[in-house]
């Protein structure tokens, strides 16, 4: 009998707490990183590693986004099933919920916010030439204890802890794991944790301790989880790295420098662009500077105030400022500028958990 094909597994759902306000109205996997959804980096690293079938957990709330956004898989060369997960109850949960669409197929798991330089071939080469029962991604940082960290025993994983108070080694867990269905029986076997979750690392403990072989496998390239603001902004800087220079929209009396994407339709006066950055489709900048990794959305627009470091998402606009914007992340539609009324004073309309640093 044929060997069932590997199937991919994105786990899109989740709270995302830690991306607040942003994730009260969107998800998470949907930011744009160099304008493009974090989730498209991964079902595009699946689809070049030759996965056909991914299935993508998605939460009741954002679900519908995700749904709109990635639509049938078509856009990337692959077929895509939506699976929802009721309750954010962990990555093993996650599992366990995917089961049906899963079935006896090996799989990639895929954190759906997370980011990877080189992509998966390797990793899936390594799954197939070595057929372990489970390979798990690791790298080298320089703060284990603040991730789930593998002690190795030779060629294999001997045990997996999470967030320990004394390393035994720098080797952390990435956001993507291969598994064969034997995964399934652990996630059953296994209990919730301190935080009532399903963990992905005790049901991969639960494959070593009843026999089975866990391989690990090293990065080489940057790994980026973009759970948090300013790793959202480092992986925007990571990926504006490697941008190929593109200048289609319109120029008057403005001037780009160095690696930058100017999207047809934008339209830039008396302004500068100084790459690496990207400005979106239907962008206007007038009298604007926009300095290295810089991410501008579709229809913004920026008028007479500076950015640099920064992600602006679609429609939103800034006007007037004094002081250059930096390292900041700004959602969809947000109007930031001066107001001309008396008294003077600040008048804010801000939703919950934002953030305003003011000079
Ligand atoms: P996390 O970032 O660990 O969890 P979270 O999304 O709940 O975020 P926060 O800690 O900020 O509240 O999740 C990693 C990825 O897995 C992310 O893309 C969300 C997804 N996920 C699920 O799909 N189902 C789950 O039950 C959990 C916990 C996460």
């Amino acid at each position: 009998m044929a060997a069932a094909a590997l199937k991919g597994l994105i786990l899109s759902g989740g709270k995302g707490t830690r991306l607040r306000p942003l994730t009260h109205t969107s998800a998470k996997q949907l930011v744009p990183v160099a304008n493009k959804p974090v989730l498209f980096y991964g079902i595009e690293s699946l689809a070049a590693a030759g996965i056909e079938e991914i299935g993508i957990i998605i939460a009741p709330e954002t679900g519908g986004e995700i749904r709109e956004a990635a639509g049938d898989g078509s856009q990337f060369g692959v077929a895509i099933t939506y699976i929802e997960q009721d309750a954010p109850l962990g990555l093993a949960h996650a599992v366990l919920t995917a089961e049906p669409f899963l079935g006896e197929s090996p799989f990639v798991m895929y954190l759906g916010d997370n980011l990877l330089r080189d992509g998966i071939i390797d990793l899936v080469e390594a799954f197939r030439s070595q057929q372990p029962d489970a390979l798990i991604l690791l790298t080298q940082v320089p703060d284990p204890e603040h991730y789930g960290v593998a002690e190795l025993n030779g060629e294999q994983v001997k045990r997996l802890v999470e967030k320990p108070k004394e390393p035994v080694s720098d080797l952390a867990l990435v956001g993507v794991y291969m598994f064969t269905p034997a995964i399934h029986a652990a996630a059953k076997a296994i209990e919730p944790s301190w935080r009532n979750e399903l963990e992905i690392t005790d049901a991969i403990q639960h494959l070593i301790d009843t026999g089975l072989r866990v391989d690990p496998h090293i990065v080489r390239g940057w790994w980026k989880d973009t759970g948090q603001v300013q790793d959202m902004l480092d992986a925007n800087r990571l990926i504006l790295d490697d941008l190929q220079e593109q200048v289609e929209g319109e120029l008057v009396n403005s001037r780009t420098e160095g690696r930058v994407v100017i999207e047809p339709g934008a339209r830039l006066e008396n302004s500068t662009v100084r790459g690496p950055a990207i400005i979106g489709a239907g962008a206007r900048l007038v009298d604007a500077y926009i300095g290295p990794y810089s991410a501008v959305g579709e229809n913004v627009t920026i008028e007479r105030a500076e950015l640099e470091y920064s992600i602006v998402l679609n429609g939103s606009s800034v006007r007037d400022l004094d002081g250059r914007i930096e390292a900041s992340l700004i959602g969809k539609n947000v109007a930031i500028g001066r107001s001309p009324e008396l008294p003077k004073a600040y008048r804010f309309v801000v939703g919950d958990n934002a953030e305003i640093a003011i000079l």
